[in-house]
C-alpha cells in the first residue's frame, strides 16, 4: 500500500483570490497579493490551497460563471502572475487545486454567444435546447426562492435553454463528446501551469443526462473514470475533489469500486450531521452518518469541512433535526437561505464561544478525512448579513487594523470589509492574533500541526466506541500497529464517562494526551474514567509516545494481523 498520497493526510485551505489580498490597490484581491501571503499559509501548516474560480467572468455568481476557461480575470492578474503563484506554492511545499466549473458556462462565453446565434453554429449542440417550454421547467432549481426556472427562452436563439443554476449559467451538454474533449483540454491546460488537481463543481449535474425529455436524470458515472484516466496520465499525483452532495448509497459510484473515479469527495452527509450534533449535543446521528459513509476505497478520501463559501445545506437532515439546527444556529429568516440552509460563518453561529469553536475544529480534524479550512475561520471571522445571499460569508480577509483590514489601499474594496460589531476587523484580525499566544490563529496552527502528526486518521480504520452517553463521542483509529483515540463532549455541561479502549490484552491501558499532560490510566477492569469539562476534546495516543518506533511498514488490523497485502 502506498502511504504517501498527499491528499490522504493533508490540511486544505480554501480561499478566493478576489477577497484575500490586493497588491495593486484597485480594491480587488489579486495573485500578486496572494503570493505575498503564502508565508502566512505555510506558517499555518496547510498542505494545499483550493482556489475558487479566478477565470474571466461577468462575476454574477462569484466567478462560477466562466467566460473563458483558459485565462485569468484581468482584475486578478495575468497568467504570468498565476504561474508565479503556483511556483511560489511549490517552493513552500504547498499544492494548489482549482475549481473546475464545467457543468455550465457564463451566458457571456463565446461558445454560448455563437450557439445562440444560429441553429447551425458548431457550438449549438454544446448546450441543451428545446423548441417549446419543457414541462419540467419549474422543477429542479438549485437556488429555490431566487431562481424561478430551469429553462429560459432565448430570443436570439428562438429556443429554450436549460440551466440547472441561474439563468445566466447555461448548462453545457456534457454528453456531447466535443464538450467532453474540451473538459479534458481545460484540465490539461491548468495542470501544465502547476496545479495539482481540481475541486470539481456540481459533479452530479455534470454527469447527469440533460434535456427537455429527461424526467429523471441518470448519472453517467463512467465519465468520472475518463476524467481520472486522463488526469492520471498527464500527471500521476494530481487529484479530483468532487462537490457531490449525494446519499451515502451512491458514494461508491463516485469513488469507483476499484478506486478508479474521484480521489476525494466532500462529506456533505457528515457535515450536516456534525452541525446537528453541535446543535443538539447528541452524537448518535453523527455516529450513524460516519458509519454510512465509511465504505470507500483505500486510496479515496473524504474532504471534511465545517463551513464553505455556500450556505450550510441541511437538506439531508429530518425536518425535526433541521429545526433544531435552525433554532440554535440560524433562528432569523435572514440567516437562512434557499429553504434548506444557513448562510452564516462558523464563529457567529457558535456565539463566538472559543470552547465551541475549538470543539468544532477538533471534530473536523479528527473525523475520517482531510480537513478543509475556510479562509478567515482560523481567526474566527464573522459575516455581514446585510449582503445578499451567500455573499455575507465572502467578505475580505481581515489582516490587520489598517484601513480595510489591510486587504486593500483602495477606497472602494470589491466587497465591504466587516468593520462593525464584535467581528469587525479592529477586533478580529491576523496581525493581532499572531502576537497573542492564546489566539484562535495560534491554536489553529497547533491543531493543524498535531493533525498532520496523526496519519492514523487519514489512513486508518475507525471505530465509534460506546461511552453510554450520547453527548460524548469516542472514536478510535487503528493503523500500522498504532492506535489513537479521540473524545469529544458536545454538551455545555461537564460529563463523566467511562469506556474501554477495546484492544486486546492491556494494550489500551494507557492513553497519552497529545495536547496536555492530562493522561489517563485504565482501572483494574480496564476502563478509563474521564472527567470532561463542557465542550471538552481530548486527543490521545494509545500506549506511549514510542509509536513511531512501533509503526509497521504494512497495514495490520488492531490485533497486529496483516489486513491488506503490502
Ligand atoms: C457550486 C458552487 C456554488 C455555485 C454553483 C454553480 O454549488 O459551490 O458556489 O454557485 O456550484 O456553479
Amino acid at each position: 500500500m502506498i502511504d504517501d498520497l498527499w491528499y490522504k493526510n493533508g490540511v486544505f485551505y480554501c480561499l478566493s483570490v478576489g477577497t484575500y489580498m490586493d497588491a495593486n490597490g484597485d480594491g480587488v484581491g489579486d495573485f500578486k497579493g496572494l503570493l505575498r501571503r503564502l508565508d502566512y499559509l505555510q506558517g499555518l501548516g496547510i498542505t494545499a490551497i483550493w482556489l475558487m474560480p479566478f477565470q474571466p467572468s461577468p462575476g454574477k455568481d462569484d466567478g462560477y460563471d466562466i467566460a473563458d476557461y483558459y485565462g485569468v480575470d484581468p482584475r486578478y492578474g495575468s497568467l504570468g502572475d498565476f504561474v508565479e503563484f503556483t511556483h511560489g506554492c511549490r517552493q513552500r511545499g504547498m499544492r494548489v487545486i482549482i475549481d473546475l466549473v464545467v457543468n455550465h458556462t457564463s451566458d457571456a462565453h463565446p461558445w454560448f454567444c455563437d450557439a445562440r446565434s444560429s441553429p447551425d453554429s458548431q457550438y449549438r449542440d454544446w448546450y441543451v435546447w428545446a423548441d417549446k417550454k419543457p414541462a419540467n421547467a419549474g422543477k429542479g432549481m438549485v437556488f429555490p426562492g431566487v431562481q424561478k426556472s430551469t429553462w429560459t427562452r432565448d430570443k436570439e436563439a428562438g429556443a429554450w435553454y436549460f440551466h440547472r443554476f441561474y439563468d445566466f449559467q447555461p448548462d453545457l451538454n456534457t454528453s456531447n463528446p466535443h464538450v467532453q474533449a474540451e473538459i479534458l483540454k481545460i484540465m490539461g491546460f491548468w495542470i501544465q501551469l502547476g496545479v495539482s488537481g481540481f475541486r470539481m463543481d456540481a459533479v452530479p449535474f455534470v454527469i447527469a443526462t440533460k434535456g427537455a425529455k429527461v424526467r429523471n436524470p441518470i448519472e453517467q458515472y463512467d465519465m468520472l473514470r475518463s476524467l481520472r484516466e486522463f488526469l492520471q496520465w498527464r500527471q500521476g499525483n494530481a487529484i479530483i475533489l468532487a462537490e457531490a452532495n449525494v446519499l451515502p448509497e451512491t458514494d461508491m459510484e463516485y469513488f469507483g469500486d476499484d478506486g478508479d473515479r474521484m480521489h476525494m469527495m466532500f462529506n456533505f452527509h457528515v457535515n450536516q450531521h456534525l452541525f446537528y450534533a453541535l446543535a443538539s449535543a447528541d452524537s448518535r446521528p453523527l455516529a450513524k452518518a460516519l458509519q454510512a459513509t465509511k465504505p470507500r476505497p483505500a486510496t479515496a478520501q473524504w474532504g471534511l469541512f465545517l463551513r464553505n463559501h455556500d450556505e450550510l445545506d441541511l437538506g439531508r437532515l429530518t425536518k425535526a433535526q433541521r429545526n433544531v439546527v435552525f433554532e440554535k444556529f440560524g433562528r432569523d429568516k435572514n440567516m437562512q437561505l434557499y429553504d434548506r440552509g444557513i448562510r452564516r460563518r462558523l464563529a457567529p453561529m457558535l456565539g463566538g464561544d472559543r470552547r465551541r469553536l475549538e470543539l468544532a475544529y477538533s471534530l473536523m480534524c479528527t473525523l475520517p478525512g482531510t480537513p478543509v479550512i475556510r479562509y478567515g475561520d482560523e481567526i474566527g471571522m464573522g459575516d455581514d448579513l446585510d449582503l445578499p445571499e451567500r455573499n455575507c460569508a465572502r467578505t475580505p480577509m481581515q489582516w490587520s487594523t489598517e484601513p480595510h483590514a489591510g486587504f486593500t489601499e483602495s477606497d472602494r474594496p470589491c466587497a465591504p470589509v466587516i468593520d462593525k460589531g464584535p467581528y469587525g476587523y479592529e477586533h478580529v484580525n491576523a496581525a493581532k492574533q499572531r502576537r497573542d499566544p492564546n489566539s484562535m490563529l495560534n491554536w489553529t496552527e497547533r491543531i493543524v500541526r498535531m493533525r498532520k502528526e496523526v496519519p492514523e486518521i487519514g489512513w486508518g480504520d475507525f471505530k465509534v466506541i460506546a461511552a453510554r452517553d450520547p453527548a460524548v463521542l469516542v472514536m478510535r483509529y487503528d493503523w500500522r500497529n498504532n492506535s489513537v483515540l479521540f473524545v469529544h463532549n458536545l454538551d455545555e455541561k461537564p460529563r463523566e464517562v467511562s469506556f474501554a479502549v477495546g484492544l486486546p490484552g492491556d494494550a489500551g491501558n494507557l492513553l497519552v494526551n497529545l495536547l496536555s499532560e492530562d493522561h489517563s490510566k485504565a482501572n483494574e477492569r480496564g476502563k478509563h474514567m474521564l472527567m470532561l469539562e463542557a465542550y471538552a476534546y481530548r486527543w490521545y495516543r494509545v500506549g506511549g509516545l514510542d509509536y513511531l518506533l512501533k509503526r509497521s511498514d504494512i497495514d495490520t488490523d488492531a490485533t497486529g494481523k496483516t489486513s491488506h497485502p503490502a
